[in-house]
């Protein structure tokens, strides 16, 4: 099959979070299942053509791209996923994406992602490739499906392509003025008087998607199943019932050639599943680098997060004080909203040699906290698939998750009624958003610290486990065969 993935962050160009991971991975994998894959992504400021060696697209030249009757001259680079063949494709127009940050509040943050999705169809023309499938992926490129059958449907080119749109979060919907709709210059029957385009009364990117799509799919089982209640739909839910024939959950898979303590290019100290000295060396190294005293009997929590209330920072601010009075360190790494910082920051002064803290995006660290840490802590609000918590799997990094979307899916809690027979699980889990209900978590989890082999045998559950691409891509490729075949 030929397959246009496009995207608005992918590893290692740009990355703000878990989007870009399954971007710089999933596309390798269905490459390698014998299948042509393009991808497509903005070139931003930050991508610096000559360290990867993307070079200007001659023959593609200069495309024109209409937003609002005004005609953008828009060229291309081009290049490689690294460590593959995969053809990536950057769309290059400084005035929309050289800012300082990929998404921004700006006045035009809708005709930049509606420029990126007219200028993938446009590239796609250029090359007179006929794609089987376009994969999009959230509300940046979730216009395309639309474009596609609404603008660019006279072009034989695409008489057969078939679209499959990934959620991977719906707390992101790419909702602007009405006005978005027509400087996208799609028909105005779609959007005036409430047109079917409309959510309340507004545009709605990724409602959008939802009704012009072939296929839907979410990054997890579980997740899926939430989307379509009033609780977790975010607005959505009503339109994805209506899809819910259509609409599929299949859970990330992790690239073990980032994301692996045997070979990880990050960290100092690596270690394996038999031998895990190297992981308490990363423990000693992690919090040297913090300025923080080490002890092989303290328990240290990691976190690597954007600090958003997804991510469950408010049941967290409930009892940080006394997660802090317990025998344990804690390090953060997150970047977000300006009161958790602060929180975090006023904790980390009151107890210097208990918490950690580094706020701003470092790849390294990520790393190190994954490798160097006891447990992972992760109690989201909502959690599509979430990463950290299946690296975390893999570096024996115990998680204490709450049960929801991909975390359920991935983090079985230890000895949870025995269910499965004795000592199974691979962490800790919660239901009920509280911070009472993640103290108790994080309380089990400490007092099992301290039996050693108890604590071995829960990380062995987690290492042994294998989350590798190679089985969610089949699932993806059985899901474009079923887009296909519509
Ligand atoms: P989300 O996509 O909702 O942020 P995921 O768990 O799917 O959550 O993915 C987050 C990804 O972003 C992980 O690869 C994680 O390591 C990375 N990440 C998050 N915050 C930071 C940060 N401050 N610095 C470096 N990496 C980060
Ligand atoms: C989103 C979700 C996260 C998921 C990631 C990649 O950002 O918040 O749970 O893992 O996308 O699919």
């Amino acid at each position: 099959m030929k397959i246009a993935f496009a995207s608005s962050e992918v590893v290692p160009f740009a990355k703000t979070g878990g989007l870009a991971d399954v971007a710089g991975a999933l596309p390798k994998e269905i490459a390698k299942l014998g299948n042509e894959v393009k991808v497509f992504m903005p070139k931003y400021y930050q991508i610096n053509e000559y360290e990867y060696g993307h070079q200007y697209d001659s023959l593609i030249g200069e495309l024109k791209v209409s937003i609002n009757g005004y005609e953008h001259s828009v060229h291309v680079f081009y290049g490689k996923l690294p460590n593959s063949n995969v053809d990536t494709y950057f769309i290059h127009y400084p005035n929309f994406f050289h800012r300082n940050k990929i998404y921004t509040e700006d006045w035009d943050e809708d005709e930049r992602f509606i420029l990126f999705s007219k200028a993938v169809i446009q590239v796609m023309q250029k090359l007179g490739w006929s794609p089987d499938i376009v994969h999009v992926n959230d509300w940046q490129t979730a216009l395309i499906p639309v474009l596609l059958r609404e603008t660019f449907a006279w072009d034989s080119l695409f008489n057969k392509t078939k679209t499959v749109l990934t959620i991977h979060n719906i707390g992101y919907q790419g909702r602007f003025s009405i006005e978005s709709y027509k400087r996208a210059e799609l028909p105005v029957e779609l959007y005036e008087h409430f047109g079917p385009l409309t959510h309340e009364g507004d545009s709605n990117f990724l409602k959008s998607g939802i009704l012009y799509s072939d296929v839907i799919n979410t990054v997890s089982d579980t997740y899926a199943k939430e989307l379509l209640t009033r609780e977790y739909g975010s607005g959505m839910d009503g339109y994805l019932w209506g899809r819910h024939t259509d609409f599929y959950g299949i859970v990330n898979g992790v690239d073990y050639n980032v994301w692996n303590p045997e070979t990880d290019k990050y960290i100092p100290y690596h270690y394996t599943i038999d031998d895990l000295t190297g992981k308490l060396k990363n423990k000693k190294f992690l919090l040297d680098k913090l300025g923080m005293p080490f002890s092989s009997d303290i328990p240290l929590i990691g976190i690597v997060s954007r600090l958003v209330k997804q991510k469950g920072f408010d049941i967290i601010s409930e009892i940080l004080h006394k997660i802090l009075d317990l025998n344990l360190q804690l390090v953060i790494l997150g970047s977000g909203e300006d009161d958790y910082e602060n929180m975090f920051q006023d904790a980390a002064n009151k107890y210097p040699n208990k918490m950690g803290v580094y706020f701003g995006y470092n790849e390294e660290l990520a790393h190190l906290i994954e490798a160097g840490s006891d447990i992972f802590l992760m109690p989201s609000h909502y959690e599509p698939c979430g990463l950290n918590q299946i690296y975390s799997l893999k570096y024996g990094t115990v998680p204490v998750v709450r049960k929801t979307g991909g975390l359920a899916d991935t983090v079985q809690d230890w000895n949870e009624y025995n269910a499965y027979g004795h000592d199974t699980g691979n962490g800790f889990s919660f239901y009920e958003y509280s911070g009472k209900a993640l103290l108790q978590s994080i309380e089990r989890a400490l007092n099992d610290f301290n039996n050693k082999p108890v604590w071995r045998k829960i990380q062995n559950n987690g290492m042994s486990k294998d989350y590798s691409w190679h089985h969610s891509a089949e699932e993806y490729i059985a899901l474009y065969k079923k887009a296909f075949s519509k």
